[in-house]
């Protein structure tokens, strides 16, 4: 039966690339590949960029299918000028659009996927090497560097990693990539409240018409999430693990959203 998408609701899902070895499974991932999406699988060099790859198609098109009667291998999408692909317009005609988003880093898979609205969902993996002040003076805005600055040094990487997640899961919700530059907005991050983010001029964007979650779906990744509407239309975030054909398992989104107090690196 297909799943129900409450309008206000965004429901995320995990895959965990590293549990998929299956090779049965994995062959079975392949069948579902159109043909452009077959060669960029056998471009990839490395067989552990292969697994991942066949892992996120697999995870989008079987996902996909769970809320509309539209086989796996049927999807088709189309690409923004700045390559952010959305569901084939004439296969997202029936009721509200289904909007998606994709990010993919060491050991975990993450789909995003909301009803209209723009949504942009970005995870990383903690590597402690990439979490530098030099990055962040490249990339982020003035009082994000100011904020990674003022705290004690063993919480600076995990706040390197929101910033970072948060600022991705912006841009990806907008869909225009590195065309928006990073350091004309800013997060706030008030301990147990909403994430706000503050626009410079030039941006011509509204904080009044963005929500964002930072999430912790494993000891060594750190997730966000955006979403394109107002926060007095409080979206509510569902979680589940999946093995793509194979399982579906709930994950308890409090506590991905609570581990928020905890600063340490693993
Ligand atoms: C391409 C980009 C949209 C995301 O890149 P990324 O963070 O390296 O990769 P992620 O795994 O999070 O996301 C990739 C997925 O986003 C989707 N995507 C591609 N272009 C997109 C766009 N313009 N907007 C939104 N999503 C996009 C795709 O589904 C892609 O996965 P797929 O190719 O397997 O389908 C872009 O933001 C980018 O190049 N970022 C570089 C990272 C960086 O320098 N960040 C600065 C630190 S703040």
């Amino acid at each position: 039966m297909a799943l129900f998408l409450e309008k206000d609701g965004i429901h995320l899902w995990f895959a965990y690339p590293d549990e998929i070895n299956d090779q049965a499974l994995l062959l079975s991932y392949a069948d579902l590949l159109n043909d452009e999406e077959q060669n960029r699988w056998q471009r990839f060099h490395f067989a552990r960029h292969r697994q991942q790859y066949l892992i996120t198609r697999a995870l989008l098109r079987t996902t996909l299918s769970c809320y509309r009667d539209i086989e796996p291998k049927a999807w088709r999408f189309d690409f923004n000028a700045y390559g952010k692909p959305e569901i084939a317009q004439s296969q997202n005609q029936t009721g509200l659009p289904i909007r998606f988003n994709l990010s993919h880093t060491d050991g975990l898979i993450m789909c995003g996927i909301a009803l209209t609205h723009d949504v942009g969902v970005d995870v990383e993996h903690k590597a402690k090497d990439r979490a530098s002040l030099n990055i962040a003076e490249h990339y982020f805005a003035k009082a994000e560097i100011a904020g990674l600055k003022q705290i004690p040094e063993h919480q600076k990487p995990q706040r390197f990693f929101e910033y970072w997640t948060l600022k991705e899961a912006y841009i990806k919700a907008r869909g225009m990539g590195l065309s928006l530059p990073l350091d004309q907005f800013s997060f706030i991050m008030p301990e147990q409240q909403r994430v706000q983010i503050a626009f410079e001029p030039g941006m011509q964007d509204n904080p009044d018409h963005w929500q964002f979650w930072r999430l912790y779906p494993s000891p060594q990744h750190i997730a966000a999430v955006a979403v394109n509407a107002p926060p007095h239309n409080g979206f509510r975030l569902s979680a589940c693990k999946v093995v793509p054909l194979q399982s579906r398992v709930p994950l308890p989104i409090s506590a991905m959203l609570a581990s928020s107090n905890n600063h340490s690196l693993a």
